[in-house]
């Protein structure tokens, strides 16, 4: 809802949002409030507040307006030249050397629904959904001839406001833009903690919280992608909040290049947060009549604690920016033969694999690379996407089919923005990279970037995919990209347009991507970037997965998966089991916390399934099939954190259907402690008066575990790793169940589901439970209804 008052005030609420602003005398768009909604009135006056007399060393806007100080003023714009010391949200360099911008209110306008940004990913309200209104302030400053559109889209049953800024020349002589970030936000206080989710290669997105003070707080990425490093997020959250309780603000850049975030802290104790295009080596010329268009962010608030914000991001994605073909569209389990192959496989060995697959009840099999030109290690062939012949004589097609013929789907790899220099592409395109005339160019994995800000690279790569999605039938893509940007020049560009590069590549990346998602809508794409590099909500505008992380160790995942899980939903998360030790960090981890981990999200396989024993075969079937059956809830179910793998040796997330019926808890150790106490699990997001079945996933445990302790049970005595302790290991499926029980949603939530204790090293029974080093549980939880009760009464009695 948008409620113009009339007096130059506009209120924006959400369900359980308010978002207010108003046009101050000066003609200043300035914040008034945005946080926990509160009643429409007629004006908001008494939310405004500025100091009665300037204070000293500050600079006096006007001699109208006396007293009146933009740097204690609360603004939706803010731009560098009249008295406001803190960061501007956009800088502009006028043709006389001029810098100076004050942009004030000229005109508004609020419609019903949401405009797509051009050129850009953005949200879109879903079918049907008359609840999304836009308003758009123009703001406007007539001596240098820019106008400024603020455009405010309110999601009302998501509690989410987006912003953005479109800049345009109205003026005779060029402009450049150097800084234009998406949104600015004044608060009146800062006391709050920030968090952000930051890493590097493998170990993507960690949380780290910190509280704010005096002055400048940032995270960034220059590397011409969103990056592993800071992901386009940020949460303001307070100083008390939980991940059940208190409050949090969350912003997210719908963004997938150099993207900037800074919350800053003035000496008044004002807090400004912005986020937008990294202003560092970008600039943007503007001539007379033509406009800019900054990526859209998502602004939300919640005082139900870090799970509330994360919510909301999580059902605006699913609903409001993944393509409509995938929502809610159960994702295939997939074999992926990378970490089973690397480069070392011809269609033989592909086909042992996608065989195996098929008859654990895999239903896709993806190649991933080296089957194109002459790759067989990392240091040529992309660019050249035809088959290696050596490897593939049947080519893509006979592969495909014979793949379908054992029943599965076939999907692809490719890293179409890249070349390398020994490939045909670079010979006779080699002025389509990204690199200096006079200067050799730095390589990341031996390759070059793609200059996509030269439309005929564009184009070649629109008519190249096409191509190859067409002839291969792939129904699955996966989409890498494996170095960061360096020697950043465009052939294609002229001098002063250089700084333009980064926004440029962005820009004609999705034009590539948004002509795929048109011509190829039944393509399930899933963007990857040396794993979780470029996992951001653009890239998920048209792809609607990402692989999260190179790092398939189901320990690492947990941090990774929780931290992820800040903004983005379980739909939107590769997750696969691969083999033993992992090849990221050495760890053997039991096949079950394997499942257990990459079952919260897309689940796939990612090892030799043609060389693991009979009791992973065994195991794996049975997670297949109990993936499956609850597949609807790990892919689109409500997800909740419980307990942080960053502050404890344990994990506790779990996952509830949106009407709480039912639930899956995900309970891990990282290592086991001598002599342990007491654990409990509370769930929730159940329903308080519902009453539930609760049960465990039946597991099983490799008889190997217990080594040279088998003999304390076993009949027969064996000797540890021997032969037959191995014979008996692969055959003998030593089962871990759990209690079965029923009880109150009120129970299980606020009293607690009690665990009974773990092994302590005097011995074992059926009710002690065995978790060890790594390991870990599933306990499902289901609504008994009214029918389910007498369907019992009625067949115990007949
Ligand atoms: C990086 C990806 O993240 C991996 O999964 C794999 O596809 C390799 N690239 C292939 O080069």
């Amino acid at each position: 809802m948008i409620h113009d008052t009339g007096k130059g005030e506009f209120h924006l609420s959400t369900q359980n949002t308010s978002y207010i602003m108003k046009v101050l005398v000066s003609g200043h768009l300035s914040t008034l409030y945005y946080g926990r909604r509160i009643r429409e009135k007629s004006d908001y006056i008494r939310l405004y507040r500025n100091f009665a007399l300037a204070p000293g060393g500050s600079t006096n806007y006007d001699e109208k307006t006396a007293h009146f100080t933009l740097d204690s003023t609360r603004l939706e714009a803010a731009s560098y030249g009249k008295g406001d010391y803190r960061e501007p949200s956009l800088s502009l360099l006028f043709e006389d050397g001029s810098r100076v911008l004050d942009c004030t209110y000229e005109s508004h306008r609020i419609y019903n629904g949401k405009e797509p940004l051009e050129g850009l990913p953005s949200s879109f309200p879903a079918d049907g959904e008359s609840d999304v209104q836009t308003l758009v302030i123009t703001l406007s400053d007539n001596l240098v001839g820019i106008k400024a559109e603020l455009s405010y889209s309110v999601f009302s049953e998501r509690d989410i406001i987006t912003r953005s800024i479109r800049l345009i020349n109205v003026g005779d002589s060029p402009v450049i833009t150097e800084k234009l970030m998406s949104f600015n936000l004044d608060f009146p206080r800062s006391n709050f903690d920030v968090i952000t989710l930051d890493g590097k290669w493998i170990r993507e997105r960690h949380v780290h919280r910190a509280p704010l003070r005096e002055g400048m707080f940032s995270i960034d990425s220059k590397k011409g992608v969103s990056s592993a490093n800071h992901n386009p997020f940020l949460c303001l959250a307070g100083e008390r909040t939980g991940e059940t309780e208190g409050e949090a603000y969350g912003f997210l850049l719908v963004y997938s290049g150099s993207h900037m975030a800074s919350a800053e802290v003035s000496p008044h104790d004002l807090l400004r947060v912005q986020m937008g295009i990294n202003p560092f080596d970008f600039s943007w010329r503007l001539e007379a009549g033509e406009s800019f268009q900054a990526p859209e962010s998502l602004l939300t608030w919640s005082n139900e604690g870090l799970n509330g914000m994360s919510r909301n991001f999580h059902d605006f994605i699913n609903h409001h920016i993944i393509p409509l073909r995938w929502q809610g569209v159960p994702r295939p389990v997939l074999l992926n033969n990378w970490e089973a192959t690397y480069f070392d496989f011809n269609e033989q060995k592909l086909l042992a694999l996608a065989g195996e697959a098929a008859k654990l009840g895999i239903e896709l099999f993806v190649l991933d690379d080296g089957w194109f030109g002459k790759r067989d290690d990392d240091t040529s062939s992309l660019g050249d996407w035809f088959e290696d012949k050596k490897k593939l004589p049947g080519g893509l097609e006979r592969l495909g089919s014979k793949i379908r013929k054992l029943g599965l789907e076939f999907g692809l790899w490719v890293e179409p923005e890249m070349v390398n220099e020994k490939s045909r592409l670079y010979e006779e395109h080699p002025d389509w990279a990204i690199k200096l005339p006079n200067r050799p160019p730095s390589k990341g994995r031996h390759q070059l970037m793609l200059d996509l800000a030269n439309d005929e690279v564009v184009e070649y790569l629109k008519t190249t995919l096409t191509d190859l999605f067409e002839r291969s039938g792939v129904s699955y893509v996966k989409w890498d990209m494996n170095r960061n940007l360096s020697d950043a020049y465009s052939a294609a560009l002229p001098p002063e347009r250089q700084k333009e590069l980064v926004h440029r590549y962005v820009l004609g990346l999705y034009a590539i991507l948004d002509h795929l998602k048109k011509r190829f809508p039944d393509i399930l794409f899933e963007s990857c970037a040396s794993g979780g590099n470029r996992f951001d909500a653009g890239m998920l505008y048209y792809m609607p997965q990402t692989w999260t992380s190179d790092n398939t160790d189901a320990i690492e995942r947990l941090d990774i998966q929780y931290g992820t899980s800040f903004a983005y939903p379980l739909s939107t998360m590769g997750a696969h089991v691969s083999g033993e030790p992992s090849h990221q960090v050495l760890r053997n981890t039991p096949i079950e916390t394997r499942f257990n981990t990459a079952a919260f999200g897309l689940l796939g396989y990612e090892l030799d399934v043609t060389k693991i024993n009979a009791f992973d075969k065994k195991v794996i079937t049975k997670q297949i099939e109990f993936y499956k059956e609850h597949r609807n809830l790990f892919q689109f179910g409500r997800f909740h954190r419980i307990e942080s793998p960053f502050d404890s040796n344990r994990t506790l997330w779990m996952v509830v259907s949106e009407d709480g019926s039912e639930a899956m808890v995900g309970d891990y150790q990282k290592l086991q402690k001598p002599n342990m106490g007491f654990e409990d699990i509370r769930p929730l997001g159940l329903k308080e008066d519902a009453l539930y079945a609760v049960g465990g996933r039946t597991q099983y445990l490799n008889i190997k575990a217990f080594g040279d302790l088998i003999n304390q049970i076993s009949p027969v005595k064996m000797k540890a790793d021997g032969v037959v302790h191995t014979m008996v290991s692969n055959h003998y499926m030593f089962e871990q169940k759990t209690d079965s029980f029923e009880a109150g949603g009120d129970e299980l939530m606020y009293a607690g589901y009690r665990l009974p204790n773990q092994f302590i090293g005097t011995g074992y029974n059926e009710q002690i439970r065995l978790v060890g080093d790594f390991g870990s549980r599933l306990y499902h939880i289901k609504e008994i209804t009214k029918e389910d009760k007498q369907n019992s009464i009625g067949s115990s009695e007949s």
